[in-house]
Order: structure tokens, then sequence, then C-alpha cells
């Protein structure tokens, strides 16, 4: 073996470390959304929006690119704590020339939501249990909705919930928060197109 065979093989080992590494400490991977949750997302989302729209572990960044390009008057703000799928996503931005759109490295517990008008997630439910944690101590200011694949909030009743169309039988749950915390919770209304 070369040495250059050996330098190859041990980043790439580095790399997968990284990622399980982070993996095991989020209790989820940088999974990517399929196609379908994206066509899922077209028939959901509104046609605009106020505010900012965030995105809580954008993983690759192909999420962050679709909403940035579907909202492209709003500023995007994708965050993301794993440093490999952080890279590639920071990377996609710089190439893409999507001005709108922001990555940012670290954990979305450190997000403001003051201006924010959604949100959109695929994580697991122990992270599900840290974003009702921010919601409930954060200042949104209504209407601000949050939009999660797959994985719903504990305890809390979501206004919509939307068929994905996968195998699994996966589904988008929708969440009108006001800026109230006591009654941060799925509200009765929800301005779809
Ligand atoms: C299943 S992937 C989803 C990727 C992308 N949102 C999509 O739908 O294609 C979840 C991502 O969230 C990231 N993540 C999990 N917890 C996080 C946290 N507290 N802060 C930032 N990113 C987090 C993971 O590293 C992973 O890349």
């Amino acid at each position: 073996m070369t040495g250059l065979e050996i330098t190859v093989l041990v980043c790439l080992f580095l790399v997968v470390a990284l990622i399980a590494g982070f993996t095991l400490k989020n209790g989820i991977g940088p999974t990517p959304s399929c196609r379908r949750t994206t066509d899922a997302l077209d028939n959901l989302l509104p046609e605009t929006t106020d505010g900012v729209i965030m995105e809580f572990g954008c993983g690759w960044g192909g999420i962050a690119l679709y909403l940035a390009r579907k909202y492209p008057e709003n500023p995007v703000v994708a965050w993301e704590n794993s440093p490999v799928p952080w890279l590639v996503a920071y990377l996609r931005k710089v190439l893409s020339g999507q001005d709108n759109l922001s990555v940012r490295y670290g954990d979305f517990r450190r997000a403001s939501l003051d201006d924010c008008g959604l949100i959109y997630c695929y994580l697991c439910t122990g992270q599900m249990l840290r974003i009702r944690e921010l919601l409930l101590s954060a200042s949104v200011s209504p209407p601000c909705q949050l939009v999660s694949s797959t994985f719903s909030i504990p305890g809390w009743t979501p206004m919509l919930e939307h068929p994905i169309g996968d195998w699994y039988g996966s589904r988008l749950w929708v969440y009108m928060l006001s800026h109230q915390p006591s009654s941060l919770n799925a509200l009765s209304r929800f301005s779809s197109k």
C-alpha cells in the first residue's frame, strides 16, 4: 500500500467515524428526505410566508436549498451540528449561489426564533422533545408554523397530518405556534393554499 492510499483510507475512516459519532450523539444520522417528501411539501406549504425560514438539522442541505429556492424573498437559516454533513451543505450553498440561504454550524437550540415564520425538521423523538423545550422557552411571533417530517412533538396535538406517501406510512406533522408559551400548541387554523 502506498503512502497516498494509507492517507486516503485514514481520511475515509475519520469521516465515517465523525458521522457515526454525531449520529450516536444526536440519535439520528444525516439521512436525507426523499423526493416524496418534497412533493408532499409542495402540496402542503403556503405559496408565501413571512419572516425567517429555519431548518433544524439540515443534513446534506437538500431541503435547505429546496426551501431557499421556493421562498427566494425570505431568509432561510439551516442548522446542522454534524461537521461532515454541515461542510457538504455549506459547500452546496456556496456553489448554488443561493444568497438567501445561511448554513450555520451548531445545535439548533442556539437559534433565535424572534422573526421566524416557518420551521422545517426531520429529526427523531429525542430531538423533538428538545424542540418542544425550545419552543416553550422562546418568543415566537405568530403566525409561525412548524412542519416536522416523520416525528411528531410528543404530547402536542398537530393541526394537520399529511401523508408523505412512502412505504412506511410516514407523515408530515404541522403545528401552528403562538407566541404565548402556555398556548404553544396546535391552533385551529392553518393558512395552507
Ligand atoms: C434525518 S437528517 C435530516 C436532514 C434534512 N433535514 C432532510 O430532511 O433531508 C437529521 C439531521 O439533523 C441533524 N441534527 C440532529 N440533531 C441536531 C441538533 N440538535 N442540532 C443541529 N442538527 C441536528 C443530524 O446531524 C442530521 O444531519
